[in-house]
């Protein structure tokens, strides 16, 4: 079974992953859902009216990397920062929703809670309404959020940096999380800096792109955008997911891995990078080999864009990608 991941292997990794111990430092964000039905055109502007029938909220941003080391058994800790108002009571509520240690999470007044609010009519959206900032941290909620972040890094197997580029992250920041055995990035490429010396960065192509300069377009530009992010990082694993085109790993050690997507049929691709990096995370402080870590999460990426509606993935849907592999 050289160069492929053994269901038993997998199996057994799933084992040794659940109880670990995970940090998730990032920006969150409460995604807002409002379903209806639209029956007329307003007669204050040309607009439709949307007859309301759902309305619900999700945990989005860092928060879906945490759904989703939940949902492979992992133990979490979360460390961000929200606004001074309901929705930022509400991110704590989602957190401790799904078992979450949210005691990393600090109150900044300065600022909104982010917020994206879709108004989805006949399962097509409308429109999208966003409240956020993304101004840097004031100095004294910066300092908050690096004495915790130092804290609770200390007690944990990993931690995983989600990156999107509302203000939450420094270099200070960074350094603080930088001391557990596996730290995994997921940058956004103005920060790109800010995440010199961690274990692994895990951008998508177009952020690889971004960081480096380097427009990807074939094997050689995507080499040359791998081979750039590590020298310029100083990392030890740089990995690129590539949407239909799968994953690449770039390794200090010369380490080179192109795997191919897996999904049989796909329904909603947002939120895999999300998942990416939980199984990356997990999958090393687990003992797997970086081949082995970046084969499940391409596999576990798969599971997710599959599935309608949810970006988790559970072990048993993982392994039945991983299981059904031989068929293909
Ligand atoms: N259209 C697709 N078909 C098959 N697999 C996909 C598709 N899109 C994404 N994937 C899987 O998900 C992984 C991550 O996706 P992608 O590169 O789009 O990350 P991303 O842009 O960070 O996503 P997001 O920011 O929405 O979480 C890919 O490496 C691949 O395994
Ligand atoms: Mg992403």
């Amino acid at each position: 079974m050289s160069g492929v991941l053994a269901i038993d292997s997998a199996r057994a990794l799933f084992a040794r992953m659940r109880g670990k111990r995970v940090l998730v430092v990032g920006d969150v964000m409460v995604d807002e859902w409002v379903w209806g039905r639209v029956s007329r055109i307003s007669p204050e502007a040309p607009v439709p009216v949307v007859a309301v029938h759902d309305h619900s909220f999700t945990l989005g941003g860092a928060g879906n990397v945490a759904n989703n080391l939940v949902a492979i058994g992992a133990q979490v800790s979360f460390a961000a920062s929200v606004g001074d108002d309901a929705e930022g009571r509400r991110v704590l509520e989602l957190l401790d929703a799904i078992g979450v240690d949210r005691r990393g999470v600090i109150v900044a007044k300065d600022r909104p809670t982010t917020r994206k609010t879709r108004i989805v009519a006949h399962n097509q959206q409308v429109v999208r309404a966003d409240w956020e900032s993304s101004e840097p941290l004031g100095p004294s909620d910066r300092a908050r959020a690096c004495a915790q972040v130092a804290k609770l890094a200390a007690a944990c197997d990993a931690v995983v940096l989600s990156d999107y580029a509302k203000g939450l992250f420094s270099r200070d920041l960074v350094e603080a999380a930088n001391v557990a055995p596996v730290v995994m990035a997921d940058p956004k490429p103005q920060n790109i800096e800010l995440f010199a010396g961690v274990t692994c960065v895990a951008p998508n192509a177009r952020e690889a792109a971004g960081a480096t300069g380097i427009a990807i377009k074939d094997d050689a530009s995507l080499e040359a955008a791998g081979t750039k992010l590590l020298e310029q990082l100083g990392t030890r694993y740089v990995v690129v997911t590539r949407g239909e085109r799968g994953m690449a790993l770039f390794g200090a050690d010369g380490e080179r891995l192109h795997i191919p997507s897996v999904a049989r049929t796909v329904f909603d691709v947002s939120g895999a990078g999300d998942t990416v990096v939980a199984v990356l995370t997990l999958a090393l402080s687990a003992g797997a080999s970086i081949e082995e870590a970046v084969r499940l999460a391409n596999f576990a990426a798969g599971a997710v864009v599959e599935k309608l509606g949810t970006a988790t993935a559970s072990p048993h849907e993982i392994l039945e990608l991983v299981g059904g592999d031989d068929d293909r």
